[in-house]
C-alpha cells in the first residue's frame, strides 16, 4: 500500500516503523516526519496541521490510506476532508475527535452511555464554580474544557488552589477559549493506565495495556510533560479487567456516538484510573474509571505498544478506517516492551535546540529501537535536536525487567549536550 502518515513525533516514527515491518512492502510518506522517519519513508514538506496541504497532496497522489497521529488535525477535520476526496483515513472525524477536544462532550457521552467516570459539573461563572467545590470535597480536579496542551488540569489539594485554578481559567483566561468552560470533577484515587482501543465504529479490538510517566523527574515528581516513558503491558490492568473495559467502557461509548450519528473510527484511547483494593472508591462504585479519552494513539505509549503487535498492521488500520475491522488482523506477542524518552535539558520549560547527537549507531547495535521525536538532519548529514522530547528508545524482552534494561543499554549510548532522561521507567511494575 501507499500510506501517508501525518505527524512528526516518536509516535509517528513508531507507526511508520511498524508498517515497515509488515510482511508485505508499503511505500510510506510522512507529513512532515523527522530525521528518523526519513530512513524508512519520504518526508513531505507539509505540516501536520496543514489540512488543505494534506488534502491537496492526497488528491494528487491517491494514497491507499492516511494515518493521522496527533489530535490537532483530527479536531480540524482532516479525516472528513479526506473522505470528501475519497481517501480512507485512520482516525475519527471531527465530530468524533470531540471526545478529546471537549471534556464536557466526553462526560456527556460517558454519562449517557453509563460509563464509570468521575462525577463532574460544568461552569462558565467563577462564583458558581467555587460555590460547588464544597460538594466535591478535597482533593478536587479543575479542568479546562478544551485542548490546553496537557496543562489544563489542576488536581487541587486545597480550596484556595481550586479557587485559583478556577480564576486562572474563567477570569484570567489563561487557556483562552479552551478554558471558557470549566469542569469541577471528583478526584479519582488510584493508579493510571492507558488502553488504546482500535475501532471501525462497530467492532472494537483492545491493544495491549500500557502506562506512561507524565512527570519530568524520577519518583513521579516535578511538572507534567507530554510523557517521559512508557511500558506495556501494565500489570495494574489485570486480564480479568479487559473484558470489562471493552464491554462497559469502550463499546458503550462507540455505540453512544453511533446513536448520535458519529461513526467513530480509529483509536479511542481511554486514560483509566484503577482504584486499588481498599482504596477510596469513586461515586460510580467501579474500581475502573475513565479519567479522559483521547482520539488518537498515545505518545509515548505507542512506542511501547506497537512493537508488541504481530500481524498485518496496515490491513488492520485500513479495515478500521473502512468499517471492516476484524479481531484476526493483529495479535499480541508475549513479553514486554519499555520506552524511555531522552529529552533536552530544561524541558518541559525552555530548552535549547540544535545540539549535535552522537551514538545513534551504537544504540541501534544494542538491538533496541530508537524512535526520533524531535530531530532534524543538517545539510552535512548530522542529526541535531529540534524538540523537547528528542528520542523514544524502546527495549523488548521476555520480562519487563529485560525490556527496561534493554532500553537503558541503548539510551546510555546516545549523547548530546544537556540530554536528560528518567531513570525509573516502569518503577511501579518492577
Ligand atoms: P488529563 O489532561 O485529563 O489527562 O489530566 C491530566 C492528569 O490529571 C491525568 O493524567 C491525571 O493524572 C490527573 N487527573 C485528571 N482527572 C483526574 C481525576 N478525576 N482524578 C485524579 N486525577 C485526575
Ligand atoms: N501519553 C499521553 C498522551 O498521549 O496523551
Amino acid at each position: 500500500m501507499n500510506i501517508l502518515i501525518i505527524g512528526s513525533g516518536g509516535r509517528e516514527h513508531a507507526i511508520a516503523w511498524r508498517l515497515a515491518k509488515d510482511a508485505v512492502h508499503h511505500t510510506l510518506f510522512m507529513a512532515p516526519g523527522n530525521a528518523g522517519t526519513s530512513a524508512i519513508a519520504t518526508n513531505l514538506a507539509i505540516g501536520a496541521e496543514d489540512v488543505a496541504g494534506i488534502v491537496a497532496w492526497a488528491r494528487e497522489n491517491r494514497p491507499d490510506l492516511v494515518v493521522v497521529g496527533p489530535e490537532a488535525p483530527l479536531v480540524k477535520g482532516v479525516v472528513d476532508a479526506l473522505a470528501e476526496v475519497g481517501i480512507p483515513a485512520f482516525g475519527p472525524c471531527a465530530a468524533g475527535a470531540r471526545m478529546e477536544g471537549s471534556k464536557q462532550f466526553a462526560k456527556d457521552v460517558m454519562n449517557a452511555a453509563g460509563v464509570p467516570t468521575g462525577r463532574a459539573k460544568v461552569f462558565t461563572d467563577p462564583a458558581a464554580a467555587k460555590a460547588a467545590l464544597a460538594e466535591f470535597g478535597l482533593p478536587v480536579v479543575i479542568k479546562a474544557d478544551g485542548l490546553a496542551a496537557g496543562k489544563g488540569v489542576v488536581v487541587a489539594e486545597t480550596t484556595a488552589d481550586a479557587e485559583a485554578a478556577i480564576d486562572d481559567m474563567l477570569v484570567a483566561n489563561k487557556f483562552g477559549a479552551a478554558g471558557a468552560e470549566v469542569l469541577v470533577e471528583e478526584f479519582l484515587d488510584g493508579e493510571e493506565c492507558s488502553i488504546l482501543a482500535m475501532t471501525d465504529g462497530k467492532e472494537v479490538v483492545l491493544l495491549p495495556s500500557s502506562q506512561d510517566h507524565k512527570r519530568i523527574f524520577d519518583g513521579d515528581k516535578g511538572p507534567n510533560t507530554g510523557g517521559m516513558g512508557a511500558y506495556s503491558p501494565a500489570p495494574v490492568v489485570t486480564d480479568a479487567m479487559l473484558p470489562e473495559i471493552k464491554e462497559r467502557i469502550i463499546k458503550p461509548v462507540v455505540e453512544e456516538l453511533a446513536k448520535r450519528g458519529i461513526t467513530y473510527r480509529g483509536i479511542l484511547y481511554a486514560g483509566l484510573m484503577i482504584t486499588p483494593e481498599g482504596g477510596k472508591l469513586a461515586k460510580s462504585g467501579s474500581r475502573v474509571n475513565v479519567v479522559e479519552f483521547n482520539a488518537r494513539f498515545g505518545d509515548p505509549e505507542t512506542e511501547a505498544v506497537l512493537p508488541r503487535l504481530d500481524g498485518d498492521f496496515a490491513t488492520a488500520l485500513l479495515h478500521a478506517a473502512t468499517g471492516r475491522l476484524a479481531q484476526s488482523d493483529i495479535s499480541v506477542k508475549p513479553g514486554s516492551a519499555a520506552t524511555v524518552i531522552i529529552a533536552s535539558g530544561g524541558y518541559p520549560g525552555a530548552y535549547e535546540k540544535g545540539k549535535v547527537v552522537a551514538g545513534l549507531d551504537a544504540a541501534a547495535a544494542t538491538g533496541a529501537t530508537v524512535f526520533h521525536c524531535g530531530t532534524k538532519a543538517t545539510p552535512e548529514g548530522a542529526i541535531v535536536t529540534a524538540g523537547g522530547r528528542v528520542f523514544s528508545v524502546t527495549g523488548e524482552g521476555s520480562t519487563l525487567r529485560e525490556a527496561v534494561d534493554a532500553a537503558y543499554r541503548a539510551v546510555d549510548k546516545i549523547a548530546f549536550e544537556n540530554s536528560f532522561c528518567r531513570r525509573d521507567i516502569a518503577h511501579r511494575a518492577l
